[in-house]
């Protein structure tokens, strides 16, 4: 359940305010703490001792450094939370994580108000979806009882905005919108893989598409079961499932405005942006089967998938000013008497035809049918986003997604990252590593042919390179690492599923859709 989000402007006197907790901003000074602006009211409330307390209390003003204080009374709120800003008063990405990490360590109190970023609006609007995005705790899998103990601490379900400027509704409720998005991403990369594989997660994108398409005009979706997929020729997404006895699907959600009214009327025929996710909601490598170490984790590997599902039902929510399908391949990888193994050879929905060298390497098989019939569309731009290469955490680490392929999307997407707060790198489709993917007997191979992890996570994105049609402007988001936070939770995010990179995904639409270039 994503949190209500209300705002009151900063004229109220915050003293006053009948809230649990209020959220202030301090900076790191010359001469130690310094209060942000948001702050003034409750300093005079506590005889202008509130930077002095909290330095008592080892507040340093450090980035995402929270410290709560009790007033005792001299403020309605019982307790004051500071959440370091760093030297400056911080742009929209520190106060972005700094609100969240305030509200995270708020959790188990109910009704929090966040003066962060007061002065601004754009910074107002930071602090919300922050706050709105920490807000977070998956229990699906807690018995009540668990969930009822005194020492559970629920996520903040009050959120309240102080802004100085009159804060647009429709920005906040923009702000609901893309938290929503990224909490059903969490949600899905959560699950279990028993409680979630390839017909659950099928009819899940269904249901929320249908649920949403039932106020939104041009919302349609459509499901391959295993048999239709292996008919009509999908021969990756058919080898990667075959070793699972739950088979493989292919859903197809579009969003496709009819009753847009476009403003400039020369601008009737909107922009087509298709959206590839890679669905596999458990990754044991198959016949190549991975180590058991974390391999738990491989229940995420569905996460770029959950990605452009809750993308396209958040562009239609919003009702932006374009056209997006999002092909989404889902199937489990698993070893069996049936399973595909190394050594065959398999044809692509566009034709192709790959040798297998490791059947751990699956994604980008399921992922070149969807591309292919992507491609078939004749979209205007196509992003794809997936948990691919072990090498993109190697590269990057887990906070900041690989991209390649056409030189101004990358930049495109990189530059919505930069807004979103997901960070993006581009990497290089580098021609010797495409080389070392040739087959003796294929068009291509899976992987390097002799087994060089040389470039790996390169490999995965000239892989991909293969099946997009000539002249489609294309995009891999390599999301290994950032799309599951293995470790503790930091700013914003929590651990587990994460949500990148639907945020940027749904800016960058739309921008594409309103050429905001
Ligand atoms: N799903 C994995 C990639 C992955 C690794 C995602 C770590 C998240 C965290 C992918 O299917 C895979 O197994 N890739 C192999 C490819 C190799 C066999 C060529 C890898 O990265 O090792
Ligand atoms: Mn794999
Ligand atoms: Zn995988």
């Amino acid at each position: 359940m994503s949190p209500n989000l209300t705002h009151i402007s900063s004229d109220h006197d915050l003293a006053a305010l009948d809230v649990d907790a209020i959220v202030i901003g301090i900076t790191a000074g010359d001469k130690g703490v310094e209060l942000g602006p948001g702050a003034a009211d409750i300093d005079t409330a506590l005889a202008g001792k509130l930077a002095e307390t909290l330095q008592h209390l080892g507040a340093t003003g450090t980035p995402g450094q929270v410290v709560k204080l009790a007033t005792l009374g001299a403020t309605v709120a019982p307790v004051i939370a500071a959440v370091g800003l760093g030297e400056q008063a911080g742009d929209a990405t520190v106060i972005r994580n700094a609100a969240g990490a305030a509200i995270r360590a708020l959790a188990g109190t109910h009704r929090v108000a966040v003066a962060l970023g007061t002065g601004y609006a754009a910074l107002a609007y930071a602090a919300a979806e922050g706050a709105a995005l920490a807000s977070y705790d998956f229990t699906s899998y807690k018995s009540e009882q668990a969930r009822q103990s005194a020492s559970y601490r629920a996520p903040v379900s009050d959120i309240v905005i102080v802004n100085a400027h009159d804060a647009d509704r429709a920005e906040l409720d923009r702000v609901m919108i893309s938290a929503h998005a990224v909490h059903q991403v969490r949600d899905w990369v959560n699950t279990p893989p028993n409680h979630l594989r390839p017909d659950h997660f099928a009819q899940a994108a269904v249901a929320l598409a249908t649920q949403a398409g039932l106020d939104i005009e041009g919302l349609t979706v459509e499901v391959l079961d295993d048999t239709e997929l292996k008919a009509q020729g999908y021969g990756g997404i058919t080898a990667v499932g075959s070793g699972s006895d739950a088979g493989p699907r292919l859903v197809t959600l579009r969003y496709q405005p009819a009753s847009y009214q476009p403003r400039d009327s020369a601008a009737t025929n909107l922009p087509h942006v298709a959206l590839v996710g890679k669905g596999i909601t458990f990754d044991t490598g198959g016949i190549s089967i991975k180590p058991a170490a974390k391999m738990h984790e491989m229940k995420s590997d569905m996460a770029g998938a959950a990605a452009v599902v809750a993308a396209v039902v958040a562009i239609a929510q919003l009702r932006l000013p374009v056209r997006v399908t999002a092909y989404v391949p889902i199937a489990e990888n698993m070893p069996s008497g049936s399973a595909y193994r190394p050594g065959d050879v398999i044809t692509l929905y566009g034709g192709q035809q790959v040798e297998i060298l490791n059947t751990d390497a699956e994604g980008r098989l399921i992922l070149g049918d969807a591309i292919g019939r992507a491609c078939q569309d004749q979209p205007d731009y196509l992003i794809e986003t997936s948990t691919l290469t072990g090498g993109q955490v190697i590269a990057l680490g887990h906070r900041i997604c690989g991209v390649m392929g056409t030189d101004k999307l990358c930049e495109r997407i990189i530059d919505a990252g930069k807004q979103t707060g997901e960070q993006m790198w581009q990497m290089p489709l580098a021609q010797d590593v495409r080389t070392g993917m040739d087959s003796s007997i294929a068009d291509f191979s899976q992987i390097n042919s002799s087994f060089d992890r040389a470039g790996h996570m390169l490999q995965g994105g000239l892989f991909l390179a293969e099946c997009v049609t000539d002249d489609i402007a294309w995009a891999h988001i390599d999301i290994a690492g950032p799309a599951y936070n293995g470790d503790g939770p930091h700013g914003f995010t929590p651990k587990g599923g994460t949500g990148v990179p639907v945020r940027t995904l749904v800016e960058v639409v739309e921008r594409i859709g309103t050429a905001k270039r």
